[in-house]
């Protein structure tokens, strides 16, 4: 199984799903500003590589992940830019696949009790 992480940071999603997944498992993350994050671990099945989400991604990554993995980023991007990075994003998911987008809910007062919270 392959997996891939975009804008990975240090790779700490990465770290903390491993044991989640089979043990033959390739992780593969990228972010733009590696510099910025020491990688928590560049071990095999962990690998982080550098790749803007708004630049043409590698041949290689066309289809060829099973599970393809993005947190607390979309935010980070103007409205205009969102269709090139799903766009991106959802290429590289293999036919049968899974992609995982987790983002901010900014909306949802938290101060609610939790039955008038849409998001619960
Ligand atoms: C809030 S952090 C999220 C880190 C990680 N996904 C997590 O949940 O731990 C946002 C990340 O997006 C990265 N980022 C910002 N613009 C990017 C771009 N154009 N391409 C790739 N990564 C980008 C930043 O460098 C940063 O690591």
């Amino acid at each position: 199984m392959r997996v891939l992480d975009a804008a990975t940071a240090d790779g700490y999603w990465m770290k903390d799903v491993k044991a989640d997944f089979p043990d033959d498992t390739k992780f593969l993350g990228f972010d733009n500003a590696l510099e910025g994050y020491p990688p928590l671990s560049t071990n095999p099945p962990l690998k982080i590589v550098q790749q803007s989400l708004v630049k043409d991604f590698p041949a290689d990554w066309s289809i060829a992940f099973d599970f393809v993995h993005q947190r607390f980023v979309i935010p980070l991007f103007k409205a205009e830019e969102v269709p090139l990075v799903l766009s991106n994003l959802t290429g590289c998911v293999k036919p049968g696949g899974w992609i995982q987008l987790v983002e901010m809910d900014f909306q949802t007062p938290v101060s609610e009790p939790l039955e008038s919270c849409k998001a619960v």
